[in-house]
């Protein structure tokens, strides 16, 4: 066989394997692993020094992806927003790696940058956030939130503390301050002390019983900071957190935002999908009143990981923040999407999501995102039938959360659960809420019904039963 021949049937290989995981889940484990394989953690296979061919090669790779593999195509999948991805958008993330294009430039992809442009278009008309002006992109697209998050935060450092922080730093005498619930994402401590801001500069402020900021708490503190010399550069309101899904009040922040001239980011990494559906677009109101939005495509918008975005009200915010170039690279009046952020030559990760844009249609990605909400109510609704069981809050995005209540020692008990939960293969994850704990239900795989939520909360009824006096 020439190289051809054994390129394609390997890569049929590849298909088969993956569209068996898609249509036959259950015949993997939600979770699954091997001591053997752990030991490589530590101890990795040498080097290989000749090589072998392709064929056993992939069937080497697949066997041991399947001895250690987290099955998020499993419709008892409830883990951490990680989806089953869309056949369709896989397709196009092999296609863009295999033909090697980037978006980073005009002219090392033309294609891959229109294509880009247009997702960034896409998303933001989708959660109804800002149509784009100017000439630029109204965003870019990172690995993940995290880079999202930092990178507007730098947005927020560059343009309230001063351009000239960009060329001297942060100095002591700035003091700047950042505000966001005590629910929003670790990623952001993670920037400021990433852009020199210090993770003291953050404030977690208290939340309310729903999991939102508390809004006098907010306010009490901004006030506190400003007597003390502090200026509070940028608000941040989180539309659905990572524990519970729950929405800050994101028009009223916007209103405090604008009142103490600070930034205004939401973190959408989470639940910002749903700003688009009729059931929780109320939810989301304000929403188009940030400076700059977070989304994370591979969460409620099914596509693999490492897909993140920052969406701006003008790209010119981007380009004047992140603009270097080098001496190799001519400069001409062409696009050139990496002097807008932080990364240079990157993956192209949005042609799958275009070619699930495209595929499914707006209509179809509400169909899903409906879906997905409709089961959770069924799941809380199925909680709040039982007599032992009760739920932390109702659920506005598709998290539920819910522990075992009457009952000795409910905090072990859950726990219990859990683990059971895990070893009979529903992957519930579990919450500390406030020093008590919860099991966590996420509903991030569109081929999860509500039979699936049902027979998760019989599961729960007769493992109490046999074990427990309730
Ligand atoms: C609300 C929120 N923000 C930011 C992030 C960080 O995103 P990533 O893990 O893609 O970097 C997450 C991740 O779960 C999140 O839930």
């Amino acid at each position: 066989m020439d190289d051809t021949d054994n390129f394609i049937q390997a890569g049929v290989t590849i298909l088969k394997t993956l569209a068996a995981a898609y249509s036959h889940p259950e015949n993997y484990k939600v979770l699954s692993w091997n001591d053997e394989l752990y030991h490589r953690v530590t101890k990795p296979e040498p080097l290989p020094f000749d090589g072998q061919n392709m064929d056993e090669t992939v069937a080497e790779a697949i066997q041991t992806i399947f001895s250690g593999y987290c099955n998020v195509s499993h419709p008892q999948y409830y883990g951490y927003i990680s989806p089953r991805p869309l056949p369709v958008s896989v397709l196009g993330d092999l296609l863009a790696m295999g033909l090697n294009q980037t978006p980073g430039a005009w002219r090392a992809g033309p294609a891959a940058t229109a294509i880009e442009t247009e997702t960034l278009h896409w998303l933001s008309e989708f959660i109804g956030y800002h149509t784009p002006s100017g000439n630029l992109p109204n965003g870019i697209v990172t690995n993940g939130g995290t880079m999202a998050n930092a990178s507007a935060l730098k947005l927020a450092r560059d343009t309230l503390l001063g351009r000239e922080v960009q060329s001297k730093g942060v100095r002591s005498a700035n003091k700047p301050t950042i505000y966001m619930s005590r629910e929003g994402h670790f990623s952001v401590w993670k920037s400021l002390d990433f852009l020199g801001l210090g993770r003291e500069s953050l404030r977690l402020i208290e939340i309310d019983e729903q999991g939102c900021i508390d809004l006098n708490a907010l306010e009490d503190t901004i006030q506190r900071d400003l007597r003390q010399g502090y200026q509070p550069i940028c608000l941040i309101g989180v539309a659905g957190t990572s524990a519970t899904g729950a929405v800050d009040a994101l028009d009223t922040l916007a209103d405090v935002a604008a009142h103490h001239n600070m930034w205004f980011h939401v973190d959408g990494a989470a639940g910002g999908a749903y700003a688009n559906l009729a059931e929780t677009r109320q939810f989301f109101t304000g929403i188009e009143r940030a400076d700059s939005v977070t989304l994370d495509p591979c969460k409620w918008f099914f596509v693999s990981f490492g897909i993140g975005c920052l969406l701006v009200k003008n790209g010119e915010e981007l380009r004047k923040s992140f603009y270097a170039t080098g001496h190799y690279w001519e400069e001409t009046d062409e696009l050139d999407i990496f002097q807008m952020s932080f990364s240079g030559t990157r993956q192209w990760r949005t042609l799958g999501l275009w070619l699930a844009f495209r595929h499914l249609g707006e209509q179809g990605y509400k169909r899903i995102l409906s879906h997905n909400l409709k089961v959770t109510h069924d799941l809380a609704a199925t909680v709040i039938a039982t007599d032992v069981l009760e739920l932390l809050h109702k659920p506005v995005l598709p998290v539920c959360c819910f522990r075992v209540g009457q009952i000795k020692s409910p905090d072990t008990v859950t726990m219990a659960i859990q683990r059971f939960l895990v070893a009979s293969n529903h992957y519930v994850t579990l919450l500390d809420w406030r020093g008590h704990h919860y099991l966590r239900a996420a509903i991030s795989n569109f081929a999860t019904e509500s039979s699936h939520v049902y027979e998760l909360v019989q599961t729960i009824l007769t493992y109490l039963d046999t074990n427990y006096d309730t």
